[in-house]
């Protein structure tokens, strides 16, 4: 029986038991669940359609694909190899692999970027616990566009409500890691997943039998290039990196967890695979829509609130449908947030010697003052722009599109020139006991050539040099 084989079987087994292990995961059942606890959000179902429509569709797709596959898939394979052998959290992990040069800065500025992605994606999971109460009523269901927007607008452009809505989730985190219940609550993400993916389907059947949903296919699937400029290919790649959470070092944590026996290149390429999967599910539930009712594909972070409401609309017990729909995407957006917040609050456990409780109380208050700036970015502080930016457009700008591509490319560079090909066919393929060494050398070239390559250039373009 081959390695992997073993270990599924041994899932199999296992997956009755509660899979979690207090440092180590006995099966890849449970590392994969556990990595797409973190992996699949909001950047799946809100951020990748939104993005796709604001961008051009397919072509953008198609660069998202590839910088996927040549950036996320190698940088994911970094992370889980870096924190199996440095087995400790990102700063950790970094500082007893590389302890010559200032490498650990790269899990330094993921304390940054995780609390910058937890002070607007606070706020848009507040839209979606907001819109569990919001199907209960009439107003939001609508196949109107101009319905549907209201709606919205009616909720975003509130400060109280706004404000209201990400304190909830905000504080709800800080309970759930306080209780001490996060294990449980990622133990139900694992669950619900599969619900939310059926769902997710449904509506996709829903959407594609919708009159006119032939539009929506074609905007997602037939390449028009002529909207394709260097900031359209960063935000791909930002969107590469935010969904599979990579370039912060959180992958690092995960991959501590990693047992030896473990094929982190398989079980890598399956996070990517489902992640993928539920962004292209998520597209294809909202585009066809979108065509078919008149909605503007490039409404931007409305979207999935004004869009997915006209699906439910036009079903038979629609309303019961939407209020389960955002609520499973409020739990997947919840493992998100712990993943994210995990990060800050590790840090100042670490280095203060804090307890959890208080640094998570430091964290969770911190947020929601530096937060707050993102859920009034359409109210009260709507003419608050720096760079050009509202504060909600700014955290995630500079988080996804700057500080987790600099992380990634650094990582990149630290695996393919300081650990070097040794190292990766040591790890990789657990210490020989994987024949996988096509695989793992194909991995290293990439990781050594192409994915920093890349970043760099596409880092470099957008700044308009050429
Ligand atoms: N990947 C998560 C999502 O798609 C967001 C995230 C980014 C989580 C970075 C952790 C770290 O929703």
């Amino acid at each position: 029986m081959t390695t992997t084989a073993r270990s599924e079987t041994l899932a199999v087994k296992t997956a009755a038991k509660p899979s979690v292990t207090p440092d180590r995961f006995a099966t890849s059942l449970g590392v994969l669940t556990a990595t797409l606890g973190s992996a699949v959000g909001l950047g799946n179902i809100w951020k990748f359609p939104y993005l796709t429509g604001e961008n051009g569709g397919a072509a953008f797709l198609l660069i998202y694909l590839a910088c996927t596959l040549l950036v996320g898939l190698p940088i994911i394979v970094t992370e889980h190899m870096i924190g199996r052998k440095g087995r400790g959290d990102a700063i950790t992990s970094l500082r007893r692999l590389a302890p010559n040069g200032p490498w650990w800065l790269i899990g330094a500025s993921g304390v940054l970027a995780a609390f910058l992605i937890m002070a607007f994606y606070s706020e848009v999971a507040g839209w979606v616990f907001a819109y569990i109460f919001k199907s209960a009523s009439a107003g939001a269901l609508s196949t109107d566009p101009a319905t549907t927007s209201a709606a919205f607008d009616s909720l975003v452009t509130n400060p109280v409500l706004s404000l209201f809505w990400q304190w909830f989730v905000l504080i709800l985190v800080g309970i759930i890691i306080m209780i001490g219940v996060s294990k449980g609550i990622e133990a139900t993400t694992k669950r619900l997943m599969p619900v939310l993916f059926g769902l997710l389907l449904v509506l996709c059947v829903r959407s594609l039998t919708l009159p006119g949903a032939a539009e929506g296919l074609t905007f997602l699937f037939k390449p028009d290039f002529s909207k394709v400029t260097g900031e359209v290919i960063l935000v791909a790649l930002g969107l590469a990196f935010f969904k599979l959470s990579i370039g912060m070092g959180t992958m690092i944590t995960y991959g501590s967890y990693y047992g030896d026996d473990q094929n982190i290149p398989v079980n890598a390429s399956r996070v990517v695979f489902a992640d993928l999967a539920v962004s292209l599910l998520a597209g294809i539930a909202i585009f066809p829509a979108v065509f078919a009712f008149g909605f503007q594909p490039e409404a931007g972070p409305s979207l999935l609130f004004i869009t997915i409401p006209a699906v439910f609309a036009s079903m038979p017990a629609g309303q019961v449908f939407m209020a389960l729909f955002f609520v499973l995407t409020g739990i997947a957006s919840l493992g998100a947030q712990l993943s994210l917040i995990e990060v800050p609050t590790a840090y100042l456990i670490h280095r203060f010697k804090m307890s959890r409780k208080w640094a998570t109380i430091i964290t969770i208050s911190s947020l929601m003052v530096v937060g707050s700036t993102a859920a009034l970015s359409n109210s009260l502080l709507s003419h608050v722009k720096l760079f050009g930016k509202s504060p909600f457009d700014l955290f995630d700008y500079v988080s996804s599109n700057i500080l987790l591509p600099v992380g990634g490319l650094f990582l990149a560079l630290l695996a393919g020139w300081v650990l070097r090909y040794d190292f990766f066919k040591e790890a990789l393929s657990n210490g020989g006991k994987l024949k996988n060494e096509r695989f793992v050398r194909f991995l290293y070239i990439i990781v050594a050539f192409v994915t920093p390559l890349l970043v760099f250039l596409i880092l470099l373009n957008s700044l308009n040099l050429f």
